[in-house]
């Protein structure tokens, strides 16, 4: 799984080359951003967390980016964070249908065109019915702004991305 995690940053990588500014929503301890950072070379990653229930998870991430000058981290609700023109944004934070669709419509616009907005958990467990939440509301995103869903690797716990 993490090695289809990484393949699926090598991919958009080489669609939108180094030096972009990206964005993480839904952070928790940082193991994800840390393979942005290693993998997409962004000038600036913004890292979006509430860090509500885990406090440590916070600590960790702020430990493990000390002193990066191109990470920003942001404690706040995905709601209310607004930072203009992003090139690329993964979005992993609740996975039920109303989250991710107040995250998908909320990002969309923040997305520069021919960036990309894309996330984490399509059609996750076909048992569990809040995975699959994701993707119905991906998939009803994407008709209703008439784009592709390119989803990565045929297994469960699947990336997805929209090019704007
Ligand atoms: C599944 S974890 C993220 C895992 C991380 N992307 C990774 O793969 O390493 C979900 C995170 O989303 C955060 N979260 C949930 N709802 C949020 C919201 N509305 N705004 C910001 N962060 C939120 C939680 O605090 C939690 O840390």
């Amino acid at each position: 799984m993490q090695a289809d995690r990484e393949s699926f940053l090598k991919m958009i990588l080489k669609n939108m080359g180094r030096g972009k500014v990206c964005v993480e929503v839904g952070v928790m301890k940082g193991e994800h951003a840390k393979m942005m950072l290693d993998i997409l070379h962004p000038s600036k990653l913004i890292l979006v967390d509430l860090w509500r229930s885990r406090p440590e998870a916070e600590q960790e991430t702020r430990t493990l980016f000390a002193g990066n000058p191109i990470i920003e981290l942001i404690k706040d609700n995905s709601e209310n964070v607004n930072i203009g023109p992003v090139d690329f944004v993964y979005i992993d934070t609740f996975h039920n249908k109303p989250a991710v669709e107040r995250d998908l419509n909320h990002w969309w616009p923040q997305v520069r065109k021919g960036g990309w907005m894309t996330g984490h958990d399509y059609g996750m467990v076909p048992e569990s019915p809040m995975f699959i939440e994701v993707e119905d509301a991906v998939d009803d995103f994407a008709v209703r702004h008439e784009r592709f869903v390119q989803t990565w690797k045929n297994d469960w716990l699947k990336e997805w991305a929209i090019k704007k």
